[in-house]
């Protein structure tokens, strides 16, 4: 049996009902590999919310690749680190079932931080995090991500990080991924940037292409060094960083003059025992180049103005949002593993009870 399949042998027999509440809480912490075992499934009864409090139901829940630094006990920015035995953090849309708090009513659709579980008792607080869903006339699964906190990471990265000029070159790595499908999309379409992706494996790199990539790159299974120098003679004028290490090192060897590097993720080594340990990066020197980090919760004040532009391009077809969904709560471990092991096209998210949109 593969590892993924390890997964579905897990939760075999396990469903969710309303009836209950059920968590995913930090077995143990991960090494390597994420494992079923590194998982442990928990059920208790549906939170009653207390003055002040509102009763949310989680209908979507996003995967991401920091998720499994939480349940390592690793100090992420944002989120407080896990130990055993505590539920793993986790954004989403819910809608509230029940409200005792004065701003918010039965029926409202919010996202925010709800945690990998299908029942939340809330009192909004700040560290929560949580926005009203605002549908811009689409879905409300698009909240989860895209008009979401990695819609967010995307925007704030590229333009107020990475200021891209019509014409630049911009090559940008976990490119079939959540932020880099969008980035591409509003690179290409909104900046006007010649886009380079790069990706894993051929099936990856068709898809990119449709996205806005000019040009592909297979890491897998193409020379890196070689491609940048062919796709990119005459320097690269920005990157966008999602997967730091081996790839960060090789598009430092081909900037161009006043190239600006975007430090959004760097998941190659996130499983990691030794850090990667950069060694060349005094080639910004000599081309007046800057690398410059960013966190997406540093940008919040710029929430609304965000989404409702980014809806906005996904109304007039300049974004087209991927979304990578895989069905049923039981499942989260095993979409959290496809992340690592490169399986989700676009942006992962969990619909965790298959319902119906009745509310958008
Ligand atoms: N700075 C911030 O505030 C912020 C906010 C959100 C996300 N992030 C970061 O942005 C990055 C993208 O996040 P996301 O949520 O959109 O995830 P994602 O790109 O949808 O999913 C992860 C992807 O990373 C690639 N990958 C996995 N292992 C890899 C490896 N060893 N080497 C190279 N690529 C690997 C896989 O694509 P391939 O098949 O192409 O390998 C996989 O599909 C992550 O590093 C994340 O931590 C940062």
């Amino acid at each position: 049996m593969n590892m993924l399949g390890e997964f579905d042998a897990k939760v075999c027999g396990k469903e969710i009902h309303d009836g209950s509440n059920f968590q995913w809480r930090v077995a143990r912490a991960p090494q390597g590999v994420l494992l079923p075992d590194d998982f442990s499934w928990v059920e208790s009864p549906t939170p009653e919310p207390g003055p002040g409090e509102v009763l949310l139901k989680t209908h979507y829940l996003g995967l991401a690749p920091v998720m499994r630094m939480y349940m390592q006990g690793a100090v992420a920015a944002g989120e407080t680190p896990l130990r055993v035995g505590d539920l793993i953090h986790g954004r989403g849309v819910a809608q509230i079932m029940k409200s005792r708090h004065s701003d918010w009513s039965e029926g409202d659709m919010v996202q925010g931080q709800i945690g990998w579980q299908t029942y939340k008792a809330s009192a909004m607080t700040a560290a929560e995090k949580m926005f009203r869903v605002r549908h811009h006339g689409l879905p409300a699964l698009y909240a989860c991500k895209t008009l979401g906190m990695t819609g967010l990471s995307a925007h704030a990265g590229l333009f107020a990080c990475g200021e891209p000029r019509a014409g630049d070159t911009l090559v940008l790595s976990g490119a079939a991924g959540g932020v880099g499908s969008i980035v591409s999309q509003l690179a290409a379409n909104i900046a006007g940037c010649r886009v380079i992706g790069i990706a894993g494996g051929p099936e990856k790199c068709t898809l990119i292409r449709q996205q806005g990539c000019e040009s592909a790159i297979d890491y897998k299974s193409d020379d890196l060094q070689q491609r940048l120098k062919d796709f990119c003679p005459d320097g690269i004028d920005c990157y966008f960083d999602n997967v730091g290490g081996e790839t960060l090192a090789a598009v430092l060897e081909q900037l161009a003059l006043k190239a600006r590097i975007v430090l959004c993720g760097s998941i190659s080594e996130y499983a990691r025992a030794q850090p990667f340990g950069l060694n060349n990066y005094t080639r910004l020197r000599s081309k007046d180049a800057r690398m410059q980090g960013f966190f997406v919760y540093n940008h919040l004040d710029r929430w609304e103005t965000v989404m409702a532009e980014l809806a906005g391009w996904i109304r007039d077809g300049q974004l087209c949002p991927r979304h990578d969904v895989t069905r049923g709560f039981q499942n989260m471990p095993k979409a959290l593993a496809r992340l690592y092991a490169g399986l989700n096209q676009g942006a992962a998210i969990c619909d965790v009870r298959g319902e119906p949109e009745h509310w958008a």
